[in-house]
């Protein structure tokens, strides 16, 4: 169903007063999002309403370099083209397999009216579930080399929304989000996700395609005010982006809905990423792991060599068993290369050599013969240079032993020192490292990442990403509260899959009674701050490709709610969002990409509710066993818990389920086509 409509508009003027000489109007296809772009008194504006209602206000554009004067006044509209695309294309993997593509675009080319008569090309996509604009400087004589050192471009809300958001950190994503009005947030990282006060609609700001250019924050001038303005990651000297004209930079997206359902739902980052450039994906697999990881964390392992050492060969024996038994077709080794007694210090890790009780290569025959995969570990604290040193070597090694996934995680301080994770730097070197794993055929989870901004469209081996406060947290300090996991979802996830790492079964610690504490988070009251069917139900809300059952492979044992975990998939047809409160509850429902079966999560925040589902979202006709894994009357995060009930009923679309959720609680349900 590809149908391009191309139309070429040289230029329409609106003449609406003196100084607001010209006005371009996109709107998404359903005509509900409108984007008003405009010239006033020389400078570039842009406004936004949805369903009528003004929803960003009239915000600037343009840039400021530190080696050419700035492009933000002195414009007029040289030129302007349109198109509609309305397409859908199939993902190698994914949340749902069709994306549908559809949208209203305008080109439109300024150029400056006197002096250097410079040009700058504004992009605007608008599509049903929001719009994405971006710049290109396109070559020009009086343009070459680019050192811009700030980029105006301005969110103005029109609403004191009520926001959900992390504070700008150019390093780390792993805060607790908050939920303020926007009008007293001073800065904060993307994605950034708005409410209105009638709960009509929302909206969240994040980008898309962050490629060869520094990461995006939020900043504001004032409190009190609702003017955001990006604030670009800087490089050491305080530049923000290094350039040579022709140069485009990513997308700035809003997406917009009038539920907090469509909002998950949503496709636009996606769909302003640029098509699957590997030719071969036959070795690309979403797949669920377990790994020798959660020890560490709780203080009861070593990622170094000694007594406590987890990633030993008979340790990785008894994982490689589990899993080979139980659907999990993958298992991670953290700690097997030597360098970990060093960690923190420049020059740390080495990527090949194993410790001395880690025989990589009986391991990977091991795996081999009983057909589970091994997922390798490279942890570079920080040290670009040194891990790009290492890094063919490194991924050859992979290679050789028939491994296909790499974990990658950037734990400390970046080197060449002053460099941060999310400057421009760092965005070019997590590229390299997805590009060079490709041509190894190496899918990459990244720890301490670039937060996503829809790359696994175009590099579908990038599958998945931490980049927000993760399990590991719960090992060590006062852990994630119940909320966290009921605001991550309109959030983080917005951007795309999320190494969460859930399903530790053990919310207590109780079977690892030797921890050592070794983090100075931990005061030594670290616990999971959730019901054990809410583990199970975060399987399913929680998107990723790769999903860790994280706990120690003892505590699944004679666990009859391991059955979930080793039932759920990890990639899907499609996705339904059936009940939705930001900080407060959601509900999912999705179907497996590989047989008729669907899934279901549920989860709540610190309050106990009650959540009436229909049922029709199942396949018309079909007959289902729903098995069932629920709090128990009695469940409460806080006091009780392990309790949880598993039933089994059959349903079909015509049914309804009520689903009681415990306070801190979930639900997980597998709708089994019975044949
Ligand atoms: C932080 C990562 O998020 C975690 O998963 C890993 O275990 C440690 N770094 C050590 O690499
Ligand atoms: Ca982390």
């Amino acid at each position: 169903m590809k149908s391009i409509l191309l139309i070429l508009v040289t230029l329409i003027l609106i003449s609406c007063s003196e100084k607001e000489n010209t006005k371009v109007l996109i709107q998404s296809p359903d005509k509900k999002i409108q984007v008003f772009f405009n010239v006033i008194d020389t400078e570039a504006f842009y406004h936004v309403k949805f369903d009528s209602i003004q929803v960003i206000n009239r915000s600037r554009l343009g840039f400021e370099f530190e080696n050419l004067p700035a492009l933000k006044s002195n414009f007029k509209i040289a030129g302007l083209s349109k198109t509609s695309v309305n397409n859908s294309w199939q993902q190698v993997w994914g949340e749902k397999k069709i994306v549908v593509n559809n949208y209203n675009q305008a080109i439109i080319q300024l150029e400056e009216i006197d002096g250097l008569k410079r040009k700058l090309n504004i992009t605007f996509k608008v599509f049903n579930d929001g719009l994405g604009f971006s710049y290109e400087i396109p070559k020009q004589k009086a343009i070459d080399s680019i050192y811009i050192s700030n980029e105006i471009t301005e969110f103005e809300l029109s609403h004191d929304y009520s926001t959900w958001f992390i504070p700008a950190n150019f390093d780390s994503y792993e805060a607790l989000y908050q939920n303020k009005p926007a009008s007293e947030i001073m800065s904060a990282n993307t994605p950034i996700t708005f409410e209105s006060a009638k709960k009509d609609f929302y909206l969240s700001i994040h980008e898309a395609n962050l490629t060869d250019y520094a990461g995006m924050t939020l900043k504001k001038q004032d409190t009190l005010k609702l003017n955001l303005q990006v604030d670009l990651v800087p490089w050491p000297n305080g530049v923000k982006v290094k350039a040579k004209a022709p140069m485009k930079t990513p997308w700035r997206t809003i997406q917009i809905s009038n539920s907090a359902e469509k909002l998950i739902e949503s496709s636009l980052i996606l769909n302003l990423n640029e098509a699957n450039k590997l030719k071969d994906v036959s070795w690309i697999k979403p797949t669920k792991y377990v790994g020798i990881w959660w020890g560490m964390h709780i203080g009861t392992h070593t990622w170094i060599q000694g007594k406590r050492h987890g990633a030993t060969t008979d340790n990785m024996k008894e994982y490689i068993d589990f899993a080979a038994a139980n659907n999990i077709k993958s298992v991670l080794a953290e700690g097997w290369n030597t360098g970990w007694e060093k960690w923190g210090q420049p020059k740390a890790f080495d990527f090949i050599t194993p410790y001395d009780d880690f025989d990589l290569q009986e391991i990977a025959d091991y795996a081999n013969k009983k057909g589970v995969k091994l997922i390798g570990h490279h942890e570079t604290g920080g040290d670009t240079k040194y891990y790009e040193k290492q890094m063919e070597k490194a991924f050859g090694l992979y290679k050789s032993l028939g491994i296909h996934m790499v974990k990658t995680g950037y734990a400390g301080a970046i080197t060449p020192s002053g460099q941060y994770h999310h400057g421009q730097y760092m965005v070019n070197h997590y590229r390299k490292v997805v590009e060079l794993a490709a041509k190894y055929k190496l899918v990459v989870d990244a720890h301490e990442p670039i937060k996503a901004t829809g790359i696994r469209r175009t590099y579908p081996n990038m599958m998945t990403r931490e980049g927000a406060r993760g399990m590991e947290w719960n090992g060590w300090s006062d852990g994630n509260p119940p909320e966290h996991h009921v605001i991550l979802p309109f959030t983080r996830i917005l951007a795309g899959p999320m190494d969460y790492t859930p399903g530790v079964f053990d919310l207590l610690y109780e079977n690892s009674p030797k921890r050592v504490v070794w983090n100075s988070n931990d005061k030594g009251t670290s616990r999971i701050n959730t019901t054990l069917s809410k583990q199970l139900a975060l399987f399913v809300v929680f998107y990723s490709p790769m999903q860790m059952a994280s706990d120690l492979v003892k505590n699944y044992k004679s666990q009859p709610a391991f059955q979930f975990i080793s039932d759920v998939p990890v990639n899907w047809e499609y996705t339904k969002v059936l009940n939705a409160k930001i900080g407060d509850f959601v509900t999912i429902a999705r179907k497996d990409w590989d047989s008729d079966d669907w899934f279901l999560g549920a989860v709540t925040d610190e309050n106990g509710r009650t959540l009436d589902v229909k049922l029709n979202f199942l396949d018309e006709g079909e007959t289902y066993e729903a098995q069932i894994y629920k709090d128990a009357e009695n469940s409460d995060w806080k006091t009780n818990p392990y309790a949880h009930q598993i039933l089994k009923q059959k349903v079909t679309n015509k049914d309804n389920l009520s689903l009681k959720l415990a306070p801190g609680g979930g639900q997980a349900i597998r709708f089994k086509v019975v044949l």
